[in-house]
């Protein structure tokens, strides 16, 4: 069973999916933080953000990893633990002008087409239903509007511990602004697939969500 979840940034996609990949024991993955690693090893190399052949270079020296420690999504490159590096600003200002890149993008679908492999498996991003898993039996694309998804990002920046001095309003800008780039984008856009099923959180509770996609799987289970 392969579950894709895609949307915008901040429309809960990665709260629900662990949540239904625990209830269900899927392999969850995450693949914006596999995009983030990649802006952090273009970062920590002094690269251009859009120098895409040192940056695949680099990718492939440091590696990324994805491990689950105690029910925690971590996030590993080069030896070093970066999940709490991968959500900051600077990260999430520059992460859509990496994830543009062609190259980039096809080594990551490779990578996360390996890593669904044969095994259930439910997969949060932008274009999972339409490029890196076009058959998976449920496709689900989240929105929510743009103030709720600012409110959601800032109640997670500090639920993660990472100190940021950005207002709400900095963050709905920021948000619709990575939005844009990833809607426009040449390879893979951020795009509902013709067969997936919209559901706009807004007024959803996470248990709503979470309840309302668990009843897409059961009826291909
Ligand atoms: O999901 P998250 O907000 O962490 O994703 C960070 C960024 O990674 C997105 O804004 C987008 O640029 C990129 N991304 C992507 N394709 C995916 C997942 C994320 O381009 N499948």
């Amino acid at each position: 069973m392969q579950v894709a979840i895609d949307g915008p940034a901040s429309a809960g996609k990665s709260t629900v999916a662990k949540i239904i990949a625990k209830k269900l024991s899927f392999v969850y993955i995450d693949t914006g933080a596999m995009y983030r690693a990649c802006t952090v090893i273009a970062r920590n190399h002094k690269l251009d953000y859009g120098d895409e052949e040192n940056i695949l270079k680099a990718i492939d020296k440091d590696g990324i990893e994805l491990k689950s420690e105690n029910g925690e999504q971590k996030v590993y490159s080069a030896g070093e633990d970066i999940s709490l590096e991968i959500r900051t600003p600077e990260i999430s200002a520059n992460v859509s002008q990496v994830s543009a890149l062609p190259k980039v993008r096809e080594k990551m679908t490779s990578l996360q087409r390996q890593m669904a492999g044969k095994t259930n498996v439910i997969m949060d991003g932008r274009d999972i239903g339409t490029t890196v898993l076009p058959d998976a039996d449920v496709k689900i694309f989240l929105v929510a509007s743009a103030r709720s998804r600012a409110e959601r990002r800032l109640l997670d920046l500090k639920q993660r511990g990472i100190k940021s001095d950005q207002t709400v309003d900095q963050i709905e800008a920021d948000i619709a602004a990575r939005d844009y780039k990833d809607s426009h984008r040449k390879v893979s856009p951020l795009k509902k697939a013709v067969d997936a099923t919209e559901v706009d959180t807004t007024e959803m509770s996470i248990d709503q969500v979470v309840d309302c996609i668990l009843e897409k799987i059961q009826e291909k289970q």
